[in-house]
């Protein structure tokens, strides 16, 4: 593990980088919901290895609200509330790879900044209710790559662990699948986490 405070375990860290190390030239990498960099370089350490040299895609809000300071309280890091993380993301991740797009803000909207190449590899680790996770999905599906594209979502049983209103909107990726399932295949779950990774195998078509 490195010792950039993370909101992903050691084994969805190993499981980016095998995914990463599996890079077929195809597409882009990219990651919604990049916090301070934990997962992306989990994600690029398998990239790097496999010779990645196309621009990785990050988005994030990097606007620091409070339950973030004390998450990275716990793992031993100060930061403020309010703070921009983005200066600290691109330093943490400029460690492993330089050709990094990272762009600050509320997503959907900002995924209008992403220049429309193929996407092989799309972690979503912020969009987790509506309307955002739909948006995500709107916005980026076209990109995706008929029996390539990984899409994991490390949000995906998060709701397990709510009740009541709440439960039901962080139901969002599920709700998505039960609907879309027939569209991908599973690649990857466990039964004591919250991500899940899928293979996009056939092209959605969305009302
Ligand atoms: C679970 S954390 C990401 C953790 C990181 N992937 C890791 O493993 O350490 C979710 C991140 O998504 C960002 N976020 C949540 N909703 C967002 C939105 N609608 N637009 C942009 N960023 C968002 C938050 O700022 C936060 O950094």
């Amino acid at each position: 593990m490195n010792s950039i405070p993370a909101m992903t375990s050691q084994k969805v860290h190993d499981y980016l980088t095998e995914i990463g190390s599996g890079w077929q030239r195809k597409g882009v990498a990219m990651e919604l919901g990049c916090w301070l960099g934990a997962s992306s370089i989990a994600l690029l350490r398998g990239l790097v290895k496999a010779g990645y040299d196309l621009d990785f895609w990050a988005f994030d809000k990097w606007d620091t609200p409070a339950p973030q300071v004390v998450k990275a309280k716990a793992q031993g890091m100060k930061i403020s509330a309010g703070q921009d993380l983005k200066p600290l993301y691109c330093d943490n991740v400029g460690k492993i790879y330089s050709k990094i797009k990272a762009i600050k803000g509320g997503m959907p909207a900002t995924l209008s900044g992403f220049n429309g190449s193929a996407i092989e590899i799309c972690i979503f680790d912020a969009p987790k209710q509506e309307p955002v996770f739909t948006g995500c999905v709107r916005a980026l599906k076209n990109f995706w790559i008929e029996g390539v594209t990984v899409l994991g979502l490390l949000d995906y049983n998060f709701y397990e662990r709510h009740n009541g209103r709440k439960r039901q909107q962080f139901r969002a990726p599920v709700d998505f699948m039960e609907k879309y399932g027939s569209h991908f295949e599973v690649l990857k779950s466990w039964d004591d986490e919250c991500p899940v990774f899928f293979r996009y195998v056939k092209k959605i078509t969305m009302d």
